[in-house]
Order: C-alpha cells, then sequence, then structure tokens
C-alpha cells in the first residue's frame, strides 16, 4: 500500500509527523512518500501543486494531506496561492464525496461552546460535494459590467452551477452513508431563491425513489444553520454542495468544542480518497509544537478504513485516541481545568503508547 504524505504548511508539518508515527506502529507494511505542497511546494518548485505532487499523489492508493496556507502568500496571484493545491487535487483526481464526522466525544463535552445537555451524544456526518458548484463553476473574474444598475462599473462574478450527473451521484453517497446510520438524511439547498437549489432538491428526491428505507427532509441552508446550533442531535447525515458544505462543516465542527479533532475523507468513486484534518494551517501556532494532532491521526483511521481496507487498524486507532482522552490528556485547544496540558508530540506519544 502506497500512501502520498502532504503535509503543506504552518502546523501541516508537525501534525502529520504525528499521525505518520502512529501509522508506523500498527505492524503493516505501508510504502510512503513525502511531497511539497501548498506553501512549501511554491518555496520548493515554484507552484502550489507541483507536477511531481500531483503524480504521487495520482500513483498513490491513498493521501495524507496535513492543511495549506499562509497570510504570507496572500499577495500571489490566485493561481499560485496554497489553497490552489487542495483544490486542484480535490479537482483533477475526481473527489467529489467529502465526509466530515461531527462527534463530541464525552470528555470533551465542557469543550464546546454550546450547553453539555445540546451537544453531549452528538454524533452527525456531514456530506459535502467537492468538485462542482461556485467554487468550480465559470464564468468568473473580474470585468466591467456588461448590463444591469452598475453597469459600466467594475464587478466581481462567479458561477454556481451543478450538473444532473453531480448531483446524483452525491446523493447515491449520502443516502448509502445513512443506510449504514440511522436512515435519515436531510438535503440541505436554498431552493426558494436559487435554481441551482430547485435543481438540487428535484434530483436528490429523485434518487431517494431507490432508497425507500432513508426518511429524506430537505432543508434551506439558513435554517439547517440554525438548526444546527439549536438542536444538532435531530440530524444523522446532511448532505449538500460545495459551498454551503465549506460553511455548515465548520459551524458543525465548533459544536463539538474543537475543529481540531476532526477528520476528514475525500473520495473519488472507486474510494480511493484524500485524508485531512478539517481544520487549517494555523500558521498563528506554527512551529510552536502544540497543535492537536488527533484530526490528522483520526483523519489517518479513516484512510485504512475507507481507502485501505483495515477496518481493524482503524477501530484500534479510534480506541487509543479515546483512551488518551480518557486519561486527561489534552492539547490547548481542548484544555480545560482538571486536565493535564500536552504538547503535539506528547499526545502523538500518548496515541502510540496506548497502541502498543
Ligand atoms: C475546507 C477549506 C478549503 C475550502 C479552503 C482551504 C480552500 O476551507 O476544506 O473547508 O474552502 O474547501
Ligand atoms: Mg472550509
Amino acid at each position: 500500500m502506497k500512501i502520498a504524505i502532504l503535509p503543506g504548511d504552518g502546523i501541516g508539518p508537525e501534525i502529520v509527523a504525528e499521525a505518520v508515527r502512529v501509522l508506523n506502529v500498527l505492524g503493516e507494511q505501508f510504502e510512503m512518500e513525502t511531497a511539497p505542497v501548498g506553501g512549501a511546494g511554491y518555496e520548493a518548485h515554484g507552484h502550489p501543486l507541483p507536477d511531481a505532487t500531483l503524480q504521487l499523489a495520482k500513483d498513490a492508493d491513498a493521501i495524507l494531506f496535513g492543511a495549506v496556507g499562509d497570510w504570507k502568500y496572500d499577495k500571489l496571484e490566485r493561481a499560485l496561492r496554497p489553497e490552489q493545491a487542495i483544490l486542484g487535487l480535490r479537482k483533477t483526481l475526481g473527489l467529489f464525496a467529502n465526509f466530515r464526522p461531527a462527534i463530541l466525544y464525552p470528555e470533551l463535552a465542557g469543550a464546546s461552546t454550546l450547553k453539555p445537555e445540546v451537544v453531549s451524544g452528538l454524533d452527525i456526518l456531514i456530506i459535502r460535494e467537492l468538485t462542482g458548484d461556485i467554487y468550480f463553476g465559470h464564468p468568473r473574474g473580474v470585468r466591467t459590467a456588461p448590463d444591469g444598475a452598475f453597469k459600466g462599473e467594475r464587478e466581481g462574478f462567479d458561477t454556481m452551477r451543478y450538473a444532473e450527473t453531480e448531483i446524483r451521484r452525491i446523493a447515491h453517497v449520502a443516502f448509502q452513508a445513512a443506510l449504514k446510520r440511522d436512515k435519515r438524511l436531510t438535503s440541505v439547498d436554498k431552493a426558494n431563491v436559487l435554481e441551482t437549489g430547485q435543481f438540487w432538491r428535484d434530483i436528490v428526491t429523485d434518487v431517494h425513489r431507490e432508497y425507500p428505507a432513508v426518511a429524506l427532509d430537505h432543508m434551506y441552508v439558513d435554517n439547517a444553520a440554525m438548526q444546527l446550533v439549536r438542536a444538532p442531535k435531530k440530524f444523522d447525515v446532511l448532505v449538500t454542495g460545495n459551498m454551503f458544505g465549506d460553511i455548515l462543516s465548520d459551524a458543525a465542527a465548533m459544536l463539538t468544542g474543537s475543529i481540531g479533532m476532526l477528520p476528514s475523507a475525500s473520495l473519488d468513486a472507486n474510494n480511493k480518497g484524500l485524508y485531512e484534518p478539517s481544520h487549517g494551517s494555523a500558521p498563528d501556532i506554527a512551529g510552536k509544537g502544540i497543535a492537536n494532532p488527533l484530526a490528522t491521526i483520526l483523519s489517518a483511521a479513516m484512510m485504512l478504513r475507507f481507502s485501505l481496507n483495515m477496518p481493524e487498524q482503524a477501530d484500534r486507532i479510534d480506541a487509543a485516541v479515546k483512551s488518551v482522552l480518557a486519561q486527561g490528556l489534552r492539547t490547548a485547544d481542548i484544555h480545560e481545568a482538571g486536565t493535564t496540558l500536552v504538547g503535539t508530540q506528547a499526545m502523538g506519544d500518548a496515541v502510540v503508547k496506548a497502541l502498543n
């Protein structure tokens, strides 16, 4: 099994290093190869997604990704900014199905900004379409407005668009995921305002006919945002487009106390995938050894489960993470009175020890 290791920028290298240590003590033979991506790719080869990095990602069975982005690249033209690396990998590799689970570990109930009774036992799954929508739609750009009330003025514009195939395939992924859980799916759109939203709703409703065992409901995105903070446990699986999924998944992540705990998987049609923590590169704390490596370690567990067909090893990692939390070890992002504050490496050490 070949794993491409793409640490990226900011805290990426520190947290990925801990996940790699965890993979190395499982007793399996993985071939791992590391390549620069994001700002690191730009520094090494003048491009956020260097050809050799993309080739490695294509050749590998799975990709473990850290994070990209740093304020110091904000002035570069868009095509050279670190974010283009992750967008390019998603698009080029066809990683259209993004799984973002939001699970609240009982030990961390106090770390959430919401009342414990609202979030305790939370276990929801956001499935975000990842290669379409306004993220990739054309035309886009800055131009002189050709018409409208501000004709002749400069304007920025993007295009929200979804093809039927794109909606159908993510709907199938979502219904299948719901079948393996509580069999409830909420599809999120903006059908009351947007044509793409009504089209999305119509296609998801049509796909539902193949999954009579799943209860489907539809929700407007503004209401979904409200319900996520009001009564998040009412949800089981949510499916939504790229833009709404970006926003809702950050909100859902924070319900659990820290985005530093949440893994994600981005899969293609054959379950080949890229695995990354849901959080970003956090340049403000990079190099300090205080970042939480658990989201990346849990992402490695998702990789074993979805792409490498090693569910028992994935379960071992999940159990080891639970065990270090039960021991009271906490990085700064989830630290509370009465628990033990540890750094990135010490957290990795504890997971490795729990595995042995
Ligand atoms: C995410 C991130 C990315 C996105 C950025 C870094 C391009 O916010 O994975 O949610 O917008 O998809
Ligand atoms: Mg995001």
